[in-house]
């Protein structure tokens, strides 16, 4: 087993290797992800949605990242392990960026940060990353600025907002981000983006001309609940699945046909 490092990114970029990412947020799914022998562990801010219940990932804290990259990280061994900047983490000053970026190598274990970025933050990703830190930097659909956006809302269909998403995914890499996710923008702007850096893309909603693709775990397995983006295939339906154990067990309780002799101690 070799551990996926930024290296081996780089390198499956060029030999033209997809690279898979999948979110986590707990060791035991971190675990199962790693063995299934995904390149990418994400523990996103995502969590604010799937784990806290909330509407948005906006008041997911550093320290509520801080302690699920550190419990993730016990559970893998061979995929890079990136962690998430929540709002208003790396937007105050640079230096606040790089002091937080670090709290997620040094306490938590994780092996790069990912941050969502527009022309404000080139230089923020250059310092974190001259800091010995590697940044992935995330374009198109921003969630933490969805009050600026005005919403979930498909990022650059106008041609004056793709040539800006392609300068700015230039303008990326020269500051030093090892790669960048890419998420909901039409597919044929990420091709272009794909093929004019040569850093990897990941893509959500950015179509199949990605170096990578991602998924939140919740929605591939199917246990978010509906309505979920129309870029979510699901390849499980773990909800039903949830929900059958869950009611048989509750059943078999009521009716006093379980604990059964099988699983009761004499
Ligand atoms: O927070 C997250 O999980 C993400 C991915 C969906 C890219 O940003």
């Amino acid at each position: 087993m070799k551990k996926v490092t930024v290296p081996t990114l780089y390198s499956m970029k060029k030999r033209g290797e997809k690279i898979v990412m999948v979110t986590a947020y707990d060791a035991t799914t971190a675990n199962i992800v790693d063995e299934a022998g995904v390149d990418v562990i994400l523990v996103g801010d995502s969590l604010g949605n799937v784990i806290q219940g909330l509407p948005n990932t906006l008041s997911v804290t550093m320290d509520e990242m801080i302690y699920h990259v550190k419990i993730v990280s016990r559970g893998v061994k061979r995929a890079h392990l990136c962690g998430d900047m929540p709002f208003m983490s790396y937007q105050v000053s640079k230096e606040r960026a790089i002091e937080n970026a670090g709290r997620f190598v040094k306490e938590a274990g994780a092996e790069s940060v990912k941050i969502e970025i527009n022309e404000n933050y080139l230089e923020t990703v250059n310092a974190i990353s001259r800091a010995g830190i590697p940044v992935m930097g995330h374009i198109g659909l921003c969630p933490q600025s969805i009050h600026l956006t005005g919403g979930y809302k498909v990022q650059g269909r106008e041609e004056s907002e793709a040539r800006r998403l392609l300068e700015l995914a230039i303008a990326a890499k020269e500051a030093g981000a090892f790669s960048l996710v890419l998420e909901s923008i039409p597919k044929e702007l990420a091709k272009k983006i794909t093929e004019s850096i040569d850093i990897p893309t990941i893509g959500i909603g950015a179509g199949p001309f990605c170096d990578g693709q991602v998924l939140v775990i919740n929605d591939l397995l199917g246990i978010s609940p509906e309505p979920v983006p129309r870029f979510v295939k699901k390849y499980a339906n773990l909800r039903e699945t949830m929900l059958r154990a869950i009611r048989e067990f509750a059943h078999e309780v009521r009716e006093g046909t379980f604990p059964d002799e099988e699983h009761s101690y004499s």
